[in-house]
């Protein structure tokens, strides 16, 4: 019997193991340095928490979640998305009451969508992501692009376009979605089934599907901005202005409302524009949300934060990914020419290990010279130390750097302080 792994799933070994590993680290750095603090929540919840809050007619609810019974008869299901787990995590916990405000979480989680895979879409992935709650500045929102935009030019990443929206708040958006019914009624032979289907319950997808998107009457559609009031308006400018003078280019799309229900306010996505990426280019997305942590039942207060998607991510950065990631290298390679300096080669491994904190592996029996450096560069080590009676004798070693080609007799002590 054998067994494959199951679909929209990987295996991550290697260096792709490292560079993901490289790049999780790298991420809850640069957090850091806007002060989020890490949360990790667990990896399924009930399911209505995300039925909750991303809405009954969401795509990611009514077809793509991962829902079980357990033993005891809960229904469960696996997380589809970082932030309602966070939300329920920040009312669960009063955090709103007892920390500092704003609250700045970011995680790092494996997520799960059923959904058909594909290059940068997978079953099993991971969200970076981060929630800024209980500000309703929307310096906030600034703050999160911002983040989002260093993130991409660290990694190098500048094939995408930053697109922002402003879709208002519950009220303005039922009546924006009605103008827009009934507006999509009088096409309602032009619109594909599946946008007839969506109609009643979810019209706003109608905009920013990729087809009808192309389409005359769906780009000449009510707007949202003619619901605006002038506070929403001159918020909305208010982050425009900010970006422009950061410098962060962005292109106002007034189809973009995003997938969940639960946003309000400033909407906005990195999309790549890489071949690459192509059937799946939206890197980041994320928004501000006001109902989301009363609706979870917490207290009256706004949430904005971003959810990055690690594998698409090492997919846009992997052009680049010799420049901006260490390769899986071993500072050394330690082996002894002859049976009884074995147990020396493995000693000094271990000292390297502990007290130089250098990434070490040692043969544990003896080898000849050539299979020595052959092992050396199948592991990838940067150098080779050859332990050989004649200089162990006065206390040295050989090394040889495989990159330099340089080789010297280095006293151990001197090893052991300098290295
Ligand atoms: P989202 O747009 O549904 O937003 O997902 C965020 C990111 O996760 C996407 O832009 C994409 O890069 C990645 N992603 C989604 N599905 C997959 C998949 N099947 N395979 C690989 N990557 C995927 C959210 O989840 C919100 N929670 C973001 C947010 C946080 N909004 C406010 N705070």
């Amino acid at each position: 019997m054998s067994y494959s792994k199951p679909r929209g799933t990987v295996d991550l070994f290697n260096q792709e193991m490292y560079n993901f590993q490289q790049l999780q680290d790298l991420l809850l750095k640069l957090g850091q340095k806007f002060n989020f603090k890490q949360i990790k929540t667990p990896v399924f919840e009930h399911v209505e928490l995300f039925t909750r809050s991303a809405g009954e007619t969401s795509d990611l609810v009514s077809k793509e979640m991962y829902v079980f019974k357990d033993k005891g008869d809960r229904t469960i299901a696996l997380r589809p998305e970082g932030t309602a787990g966070v939300i329920r995590a920040v009312v669960e916990n009063k955090m709103l009451n007892n920390q500092p405000l704003p609250l700045k979480l970011m995680y790092f989680e494996s997520c799960f969508r059923y959904e058909r895979p594909q290059a940068g879409r997978q079953r099993q992935f991971h969200q970076f992501g981060v929630e800024v709650l209980g500000s309703n500045s929307i310096y906030s929102d600034f703050e999160s692009i911002v983040l989002a935009n260093h993130i991409l030019e660290k990694l190098k990443i500048n094939e995408y376009v930053l697109e922002i929206n402003y879709i208002s708040d519950a009220n303005k958006r039922a009546e924006w979605i009605k103008v827009l019914k009934d507006y999509f009624y009088k096409f309602y032979d032009q619109l594909e089934e599946v946008s007839q289907q969506r109609l009643e319950q979810n019209p706003l997808r109608i905009l920013d599907d990729k087809i009808e998107s192309q389409k005359e009457f769906v780009k000449k559609a009510p707007k949202i901005s003619n619901f605006l009031n002038e506070d929403e308006k001159r918020e909305f400018q208010t982050l425009l202005n900010l970006l422009d003078e950061s410098n962060i280019s962005y292109k106002i799309n007034e189809g973009l409302v995003r997938g969940l229900d639960y946003y309000t306010g400033v909407v906005f996505e990195f999309i790549s524009t890489s071949e690459l990426l192509k059937g799946q280019s939206t890197l980041i997305g994320g928004g501000r949300y006001s109902n989301l942590v009363s609706e979870v039942g917490g207290e009256d207060a706004q949430g904005v934060g971003f959810g990055l998607g690690v594998e698409r991510i090492l997919i846009a950065a992997s052009k680049n990914s010799e420049n901006i990631f260490k390769k899986y290298n071993l500072d050394y390679y330690v082996a002894a020419l002859d049976q009884q300096n074995v147990k020396t080669a493995v000693k000094i491994a271990n000292q390297l290990r502990k007290n130089k904190q250098q990434k070490v592996e040692a043969s544990f029996s003896n080898l000849k010279f050539d299979k020595i450096f052959k092992n050396a560069s199948n592991q990838n080590a940067r150098k080779v130390i050859i332990v050989a009676s004649k200089e162990l004798e006065s206390n040295q070693v050989i090394i040889k750097d495989q990159e330099t080609f340089e080789q010297s007799v280095v006293d151990l002590n001197e090893l052991f302080k300098n290295n």
